[in-house]
């Protein structure tokens, strides 16, 4: 993919899943590559500005620029809102939306700063989901988390196109991470777990790399046009309803 191999780019969430695999890609594609995570050495915490500050500080330090942002931190969580305590509500809008302002805003603090090349000052990658684009059942606070994700990277398209920085949400459908693999992994699931197989028009779980791959083309010199979508990348999940109907076409 054209430029990344000259370009510096932070990874959070890169301990695990689509972060590990995004930092994978971009490190093969020659990019320079900081990973960061709150399960690694040192514990960067996305909710904690103080230490986002400093991660992007030590990037500019260190490497002289930032040219693109995958944020892949986040977390699991929801439930019918009258059995959801406002302590986890709180938690998973910190993590999946406070965490993605904080990152953002930093990303954009550094951008503005540096000097265009090909005249872009940067690319920043947001993970949202399917379930950021309509709801899921028992979805609440991981829906409303993953919706604001969505808007907040238009938003950031919106405010900062004109000094050259892209912004970009990725929804991605069901994904087999060791997210996924708690819940879908767990007894009484089975029916579900076929379901949400069914609805993903290919027929399976996509794999960490898909989701990198698009992420690394956005961070990448190829996507210079690309700003203020959010990418479903989730094999058909949100093209529509089967309703079982292709299995009575002989086409399942
Ligand atoms: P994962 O659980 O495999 O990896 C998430 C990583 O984020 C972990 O290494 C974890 O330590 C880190 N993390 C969690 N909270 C953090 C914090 N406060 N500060 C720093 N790091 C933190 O999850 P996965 O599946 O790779 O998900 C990545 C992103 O993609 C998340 O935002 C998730 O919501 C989103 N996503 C995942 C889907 C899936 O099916 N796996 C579907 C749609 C979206």
């Amino acid at each position: 993919m054209r430029g990344l191999a000259d370009k510096v780019v932070i990874v959070t969430g890169a301990a695990s899943g689509i972060g590990k695999a995004t930092a994978t890609r971009l490190g093969a594609e020659g990019a320079a590559v900081i990973g960061v995570d709150v399960a690694g050495e040192p514990g960067v915490d996305v909710t904690d500005e103080d230490a986002i500050r400093e991660t992007f500080d030590r990037a500019v330090a260190e490497h002289g620029r930032v040219d693109g942002v995958v944020h892949a931190a986040g977390m699991a969580g929801g439930g019918p809102v009258h059995m959801l305590d406002a302590e986890t509500w709180d938690q998973v809008l910190r993590v999946n939306l406070t965490g993605t302002f904080l990152v953002v805003k930093h990303a954009v603090r550094v951008m503005l700063e540096q000097e265009p090349v090909d005249d872009e000052r940067g690319s920043i990658v947001t993970l949202a989901s399917i379930e950021g684009l309509e709801g899921t059942a028992g979805g609440s606070v991981y829906n409303a988390s993953k919706g604001g994700v969505v808007l907040l990277t238009k938003n950031v398209a919106i405010d900062y196109g004109g000094r050259g920085i892209r912004a970009n949400a990725i929804c991605p459908g069901f994904i087999d991470t060791p997210m996924t693999a708690g819940v879908f992994g767990a007894p009484g699931m089975e029916r579900t777990t076929e379901e949400i197989i069914r609805e993903h028009k290919l027929r399976r779980y996509g794999r960490p790399e898909e989701i990198a791959a698009v992420a690394a083309f956005l961070v990448s010199t190829d996507a210079s046009f690309l700003t203020g979508q959010a990418i479903a990348v989730a094999g058909g999940y949100t093209a529509g309803r089967d309703h079982h109907v292709t299995e009575l076409l002989g086409l399942n």
